[in-house]
């Protein structure tokens, strides 16, 4: 089953899409990292979930400094990945599926071991070479001062002292991430005509989009003034709030426009897309990267970042909603990435925003792990009704937790090691999926190696121990999946109920090509009566399943009374 051509277009619209993170997905040749050959084994999993569509994490060739989003060639993938021939099964694979499959494209750093940035180094200050990055003289009458104040977003300065031909200290180059992914310029004409060749490149694989990783940082405020983060802090969200100027420059969206005319050069209906990543606030900024020609979505972490509030996921739901629809996008969701504590975890601790980027460890206080879960399911069944695309995780359709107890001699994330051990970093939500309960690694592999240690706790969690069982996280987003689609969900408009009158229900009414559907989220620590009239079709509650009653910390979708539901018996 390849794509249906006659939706094709708008395919975007409103689809869910899978991300899969190939280093922890499944591991085919059994030396503990995953691979693609594994993840292309693994596709009927993420097909019989009933998404549209994968986004592959960098499978690209990599020193992996920062899991391979520090890139060493583009065009090449990495050895302990696959090679290229795998690349192109495993698309092959997807769209005999019936998937779609974005590649990563990681265009604002590449690898210090990048061709150019090996040129770059052994040539002198002021050289050709050197005008691709970053590169400036430091401040101080020695030079020894970084040449601004920036930091790097894992810790530390970002900026990195070169020593020169001579063996003495030279210039400095810009790193906004680990000094191991060197900036580039992006004035370069090079530098631009070198990226639309790579989009070529993988479109000509038959890829059907792009996740543009950092795709706000690209451009920087001309002269790289200082910075007073501290300060924009308090502005932090506003309308009026100051860009920084290493971020969400104006001068970046020209360059997707360029990108744009290059994916719609594959086909002119526009069915192939791209996605940016981009931590950008206030999502009216974050809406002009999704202008008509410009991208197609953009990653909504307004709402990741909400905390398990009824009015902060209100007001995260109906500020993104406005922001894309004054620019005809729609707008995404998402809960949990290969970035941020999964939400099992984050909904389980106080201040669930705190932790994006930054990880819990083993000296953290520890989550309550059956709250989080009940919270993740209920948070994910939101976040399934809403109008637009919605993004998932791997994992997260198990209900894995964040893995918080780590050992320090098994953490990989830069963040960690800028840190001196300060932040523990994302580790712990990039731990290898369980498949099997009963075998070694948890059927990741067969060998039972895996680069982070598995938790316990992933045993009971195996995909195998949760198909086919009532109730379980799995058949929970099977069944949330085939009414979305049923009920066409992704589609239509959104309002708010208010007939309720319990503010700490989260009470939204939909109205989609299929009809009315009423969603209610209960924040409160009590059971809410569903109204009558209405019959409960999609319940997340393990306890009180299809009940006349939406209990703490759950979602259910209704439908009135009179409807049969589409697609057969309630779930
Ligand atoms: C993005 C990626 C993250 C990576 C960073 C630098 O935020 O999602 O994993 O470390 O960019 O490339």
């Amino acid at each position: 089953m390849t794509p249906d051509p006659s939706t094709a277009a708008a395919w975007w619209r409103d689809a869910v899409i899978y991300q899969i993170y190939p280093r922890s997905f499944a591991d085919a040749n059994g030396d503990g990292v995953g691979d693609l050959p594994g993840v292309t084994a693994r596709l009927e999993h993420v097909a019989a979930l009933g998404v549209d569509a994968i986004w592959l994490s960098p499978f690209y060739r990599s020193p992996m400094a920062d899991a391979g989003y520090d890139v060493a060639d583009y065009r090449e993938v990495d050895p302990v990945f696959g090679d290229l021939g795998d690349a192109e099964r495993l698309v092959a694979r997807a769209h005999d599926l019936g998937l779609r499959v974005l590649v990563d494209l990681v265009p604002n750093h590449t690898s210090d071991e990048h061709a150019w940035f090996r040129a770059a180094l052994a040539a002198s200050p002021l050289s050709p070479e050197r005008e691709r990055y970053v590169f400036r003289d430091g401040r101080g009458p020695r030079g020894e001062e970084p040449p601004n104040n920036w930091s790097s977003m894992f810790g530390g300065p970002a900026w990195t002292r070169v020593n020169e031909a001579d063996h003495t200290p030279g210039q400095w180059y810009l790193h906004l991430f680990d000094s191991r992914q060197p900036d580039l310029n992006w004035q370069h004409p090079q530098v631009r005509a070198e990226f639309l060749d790579i989009l070529r490149f993988w479109l000509d694989r038959g890829v059907d989009g792009f996740r543009v990783d950092v795709a706000n940082a690209l451009v920087k405020q001309e002269g790289l003034p200082d910075w007073d983060p501290i300060a924009a802090l308090e502005k932090f969200g506003a309308e009026d709030a100051p860009v920084p100027p290493m971020w969400d420059q104006d001068e970046v969206h020209e360059i997707y426009r360029t990108w744009r005319d290059v994916v719609d050069s594959y086909d002119p209906a526009g069915s192939r897309i791209l996605v940016a990543e981009a931590w950008v606030e206030p999502p009216t900024r974050l809406a002009r990267y999704v202008r008509g020609d410009e991208m197609h979505q953009a990653f909504n972490f307004n709402y990741l970042g909400a905390s398990w509030e009824a009015d902060s996921l209100r007001q995260a739901v109906e500020r993104s909603i406005t922001a894309n629809h004054a620019v005809g996008a729609p707008t995404t969701w998402v809960l949990s990435n290969h970035d941020v504590v999964r939400h099992a975890t984050r909904f389980a601790t106080a201040r669930p925003g705190d932790h994006i980027g930054i990880g819990i460890g083993p000296r953290d206080p520890q989550p309550d792990a059956t709250l989080g879960l009940r919270r993740a399911r209920a948070a994910s069944a939101l976040m399934l009704a809403l109008p637009g695309s919605a993004y998932l995780y791997q994992g997260e359709e198990l209900g894995l937790p964040e893995h918080t107890t780590l050992p320090d001699e098994a953490r990989q994330d830069p963040t960690w090691f800028r840190t001196d051990g300060g932040l523990v970093g994302r580790d712990g939500c990039r731990v290898p999926i369980p498949w099997h309960a009963d075998a070694p690694a948890f059927g990741f592999n067969t060998t039972g190696a895996t680069w982070l240690p598995q938790p316990p706790s992933y045993g009971e969690l195996a995909a195998d121990r949760q198909a086919g069982v009532a109730g379980s996280t799995l058949e929970l987003y099977r069944a949330a999946l085939r009414l979305r689609r049923e009920l066409a969900l992704g589609l239509g408009e959104l309002t708010w109920d208010t007939t309720l009158g319990n503010e700490r229900v989260v009470a939204l009414r939909r109205t989609t090509p299929a009809g009315e559907i009423l969603v209610l989220t209960n924040l409160g620590d009590q059971p809410v009566p569903v109204p009558k009239g209405m019959r409960v079709v999609l319940s997340t509650d393990d306890q009180l399943p299809a009940g006349p009653a939406v209990g703490a910390d759950v979602t259910v979708w209704a439908i009135p009374d009179s409807r049969s539901p589409a697609g057969g018996p309630p779930t």
